[in-house]
């Protein structure tokens, strides 16, 4: 598919006004996306595991928009936790802009956006992911009201694509249970333009996979990510970056086909403390772990070591933690959570989710 192919030519039905509700998960890589080109193209493939509790549920009522109504190029109201949110709406207008090519349906309608996440608000969990996938779900189904002739693998694509333009980690977030985004050698379907579910059968360990996400720092994100992927131009080390991103993709899919753990353990551990690298070795640089989310991976490789363990941590561009760890474990990894890691958490909050099955239409 290219991007012309998402540019929809001309509306069948004459939709004069509706009303669509869906909820879309966040997700958590585990090759991670950082750096881009223009236009939301990724510098390298990334894969992630999509989750099943954390999701943004978002209600999208349209309603076709008269004369006097269209001096504005879009026009839309937005709710968020059922109160007015002036500050989302730059994000959204954005939003409107960059996809107005591939749906020219957005500057005929007026849109009342009512959105809620799953996830305590300022929980420093990224809602980009699960709020523009969920948002471009919706579009797509007014998409669906004015063409009936999409097919679904259409539908879903079409969803990737536009998440994309919102938020590139958005574009995983739309299927389950592993989704792969950026060329790359081993996956032939996959594309910079949009997520694909990945087809490989994968070894019954890594199904039901757990993720239990340690809030360490419920702060506002220290370094947006859009700026954070801006660095990586001119990134002393980027070009090896974006190679190794490569690779690990590659031994990634061969682990989470044979089922090798500790190889698993290794990769995706590595992943996460790169990606901080990358930002500590940048201009200007950042730090955006804290002294507890040090803690907490000294304390998971201890306990590893003692118990032949096999949980293991990944980190987004900030100071929380998610803990990934195999579903027969997780009695004993929630008891040393309690007993070791809560104490490390702001207000000894966590969150317990495991790998989902993406997002999912909700009876109005
Ligand atoms: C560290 O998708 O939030 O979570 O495309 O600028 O919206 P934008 O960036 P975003 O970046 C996510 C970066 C990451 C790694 C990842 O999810 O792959």
């Amino acid at each position: 598919m290219t991007e012309n192919d998402f540019v929809s030519s001309r509306y069948i039905e004459n939709q004069i006004e509706g009303t669509v509700t869906w909820k879309s998960p966040s997700n958590i890589a585990l090759v991670k996306y950082w750096g881009k080109k223009e236009n939301q193209i990724p510098a390298n493939p990334s894969i992630s595991f999509t989750l099943d509790h954390c999701a943004t549920t978002t209600t999208l009522a349209y309603v076709k928009r008269n004369k006097e109504q269209q001096q504005e190029r879009f026009s839309f109201d937005l709710l968020f936790e059922g109160s007015p949110k002036p500050e989302f709406k730059p994000k959204i207008g954005k939003f409107f802009e960059r996809v107005e090519k591939y749906i020219p349906f957005v500057k005929d309608y007026h849109f009342s956006i009512d959105t809620s996440n799953s996830f305590p608000h300022s929980s420093g969990i990224a809602s980009s992911a699960s709020g523009m996938s969920a948002l471009a779900l919706c579009l797509m189904s007014v998409e669906k009201a004015l063409n009936e002739k999409i097919t679904n693998d259409y539908f879903n694509q079409k969803a990737s694509f536009l998440a994309r333009l919102g938020s590139g980690s958005a574009c995983r977030s739309i299927e389950g249970e592993m989704v792969v985004w950026g060329q790359n050698e081993d996956v032939k379907e996959a594309s910079d333009l949009y997520g694909v579910k990945l087809s490989q059968e994968i070894h019954s360990v890594f199904k039901n996979y757990q993720d239990t996400i340690l809030l360490v720092d419920k702060g506002q994100k220290q370094v947006s990510s859009t700026v954070g992927h801006d660095l990586m131009h001119g990134h002393p080390f980027a070009e090896m970056r974006f190679k190794q991103a490569e690779t690990n993709l590659s031994k990634l899919i061969k682990i989470l086909q044979n089922g090798d753990q500790k190889g698993f353990i290794e990769l995706v551990e590595s992943e996460a403390l790169t990606l901080h690298a990358m930002m500590m070795t940048s201009l200007p640089y950042f730090i955006l772990m804290k002294p507890h989310t040090l803690q907490i991976i000294n304390k998971i490789w201890e306990y590893r070591s003692a118990t032949g363990s096999n949980l293991c941590f990944t980190l987004d561009a900030g100071a929380n933690v998610h803990l990934l760890y195999p579903e027969n474990e997780k009695d004993t990894v929630l008891t040393f959570i309690k007993n070791e890691l809560v104490a490390y958490c702001e207000n000894g909050q966590y969150i317990c989710d495991q790998i989902g099955l993406g997002a999912s239409l909700m009876d109005n």
